[in-house]
């Protein structure tokens, strides 16, 4: 690995490992730089939801990103890093992980993992991006907000592993789609594979835009990594950000 494991900063506990991330890539912290914490006691979810982190229940780290590229398009970059998670999680486990669209890992229709990227720019450049990645490996307890669709590798019937072994894996898997998505700075390269792990794909889905909901069939994602979402009326590329999206019964 080129860029990450070698300055893995190692806490006890933290508020949030995005946060410390956060911090440190503001004090110039370089690429490759990655924040792990046994426990985080303010971990946080997409939305301001929050994220139940317990002592050892789960691997809870965060990566800092300097991509050279301009600030829109980095949306792409979180669906890259899905990915690389869910290769991680079927190599250590040999569970079949899918993905929800736009990058929470799922298996047995719950999801194990859910990712927050956060973003700083200057001048419509990106100046580093915080990849913060939480990966229920034994949770119990997991935040209201998603307990009701939530699970563990443990839960899903993952036989005991070295949780060392599966950082260092999602660290492998993720340097190599990274070095994809910036060849093109879209996600040209890892397209059918994202496609091929897409649990929503040729599924009817309901798609939560604040402007009005609609309904229609997930046909997958484009290299800008939007959903292709089929209604009557032709296909409307849906960006992530302020709309989710929902299976038409359930969570997926
Ligand atoms: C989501 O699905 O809403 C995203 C959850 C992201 C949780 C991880 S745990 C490590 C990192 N630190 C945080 O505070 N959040 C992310």
């Amino acid at each position: 690995m080129e860029r990450w494991g070698k300055r893995i900063c190692c806490y006890r506990e933290l508020p949030s490992t995005n946060t410390e991330a956060r911090r440190l890539a503001e004090a110039g912290a370089p690429e490759g730089t990655v924040v792990l914490a046994a426990k985080q006691t303010a971990g946080r979810g997409r939305r301001g939801r929050n994220w139940t982190s317990g002592e050892n229940a789960g691997l809870w780290f965060s990566l800092v990103l300097r991509p050279d590229i301009p600030a829109g398009r980095s949306s792409a970059l979180t669906l890259a890093a899905a990915l690389a998670v869910t290769r991680a999680i079927s190599r250590i486990t040999g569970l079949h992980p899918r993905i929800k669209w736009p990058n929470d890992i799922v298996l047995g229709g719950k999801k194990v993992c859910g990712i927050l990227t956060e973003q700083s720019a200057q001048a419509n450049a990106v100046k580093y991006i915080i990849a913060g990645i939480g990966i229920n490996v034994r949770s119990q307890e997991f935040s209201k907000e998603f307990a009701e669709h939530a699970t563990s590798l443990a839960e899903q019937g993952a036989e005991p592993f070295l949780e060392g072994a599966l950082l260092m894996a999602v660290l492998e898997e993720f340097e190599d789609c990274y070095v994809r998505y910036l060849k093109t700075q879209d996600l040209e390269l890892l397209l059918a594979e994202y496609n091929g792990c897409l649990v929503n794909r040729d599924r009817p889905v309901r798609v939560l835009d604040p402007a009005g909901a609609y309904e229609g069939i997930a046909r997958g994602v484009n290299r800008r990594g939007e959903l292709l979402v089929e209604r009557e009326d032709g296909i409307v590329p849906v960006s992530s950000g302020e709309v989710s999206v929902r299976g038409i019964y359930g969570y997926v």
